[in-house]
């Protein structure tokens, strides 16, 4: 195994943080990773908000569906979606009748904020710093807005906190479906009954047997965190919110 493959397998999200400062030397390569990333048609059409103020990382532990550890990484890091460098840009250069940017400039930014900020999960692993992914960025809209002073054609597609791995971290490695559920040979295969059955039986088996929501399975019960649990109908409001400026 090469040390890129196991870096990637090595790899678990990290939620406590050594107390250390990130180095300047290693954030510049981080980021520098991150900007080396692909993107469609070489336009970046995304940016990365450094988030060092401790205040500012406080907030978002409460605005991110109030997760304190939050607050404890060293830097975090937000890859927006971004249009708006080439909106402004198009009117610097007097374009006429510039339209609003649309959903394909929606859906590219937001792949290649993403693909982005994996180069820089990946590159920070293999400094020894540990990260997680925060989806609840993609909450609170507007309350996101104007706490990062967003303009209209950007939208925060992911975040990540980032901190050095502490000593004696015990790696938990979590279960990954098989891959005979994952992967297709050209073209998709719906499974069958039988089929779901065997690719869910392990997180059958691991479901907690402690489950606040009645349940009767697994399948249930994932049913109902995802429909019901505020986070994810705020998720819902928040995302249709932001993609208002780019369906006009
Ligand atoms: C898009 C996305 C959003 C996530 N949001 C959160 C989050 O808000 N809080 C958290 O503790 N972990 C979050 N995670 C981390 C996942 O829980 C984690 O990746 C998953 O359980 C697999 O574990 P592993 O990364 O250690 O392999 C998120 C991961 C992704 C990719």
């Amino acid at each position: 195994m090469n040390d890129v493959i196991k870096n990637i397998n090595n790899r678990v999200s990290l939620r406590r943080y050594k107390d250390k400062e990130i180095s300047k030397e290693h954030l510049d390569i981080i980021i520098d990773s991150a900007i080396k990333a692909p993107t469609a048609g070489n336009m970046m059409m995304y940016s990365i908000l450094k988030i060092t103020d401790e205040k500012l990382k406080e907030t978002l532990s409460e605005t991110c569906d109030n997760q304190p550890f939050i607050k404890n990484a060293k830097v975090i890091l937000i890859f927006l979606a971004d249009m708006q460098k080439w909106y402004d840009y198009f009117k610097v250069c007097n374009v006429e009748n510039i339209k609003s940017p649309g959903m394909n400039d929606f859906m590219l930014g937001v792949n290649d904020a993403l693909i982005a900020c994996q180069n820089a999960v990946i590159a920070a692993e293999s400094l020894g710093i540990g990260s997680c992914y925060i989806g609840d960025i993609m909450e609170n809209y507007e309350k996101h807005k104007a706490l990062l002073n967003l303009p209209d054609y950007t939208f925060p597609a992911a975040m990540i906190t980032l901190g050095y791995y502490p000593e004696n971290i015990k790696r938990v490695y979590r279960d990954r479906f098989d891959k005979e559920y994952v992967v297709f040979d050209n073209g998709y295969k719906r499974l069958d009954e039988d089929e779901l059955k065997n690719m869910f039986k392990r997180k059958e088996e691991n479901m907690p047997k402690t489950n606040t929501h009645d349940a009767n399975n697994f399948g249930e019960l994932m049913y109902i965190r995802k429909t019901s649990a505020d986070f994810s109908i705020e998720m819902d409001r928040s995302i249709k919110e932001g993609i208002k400026h780019f369906t006009k």
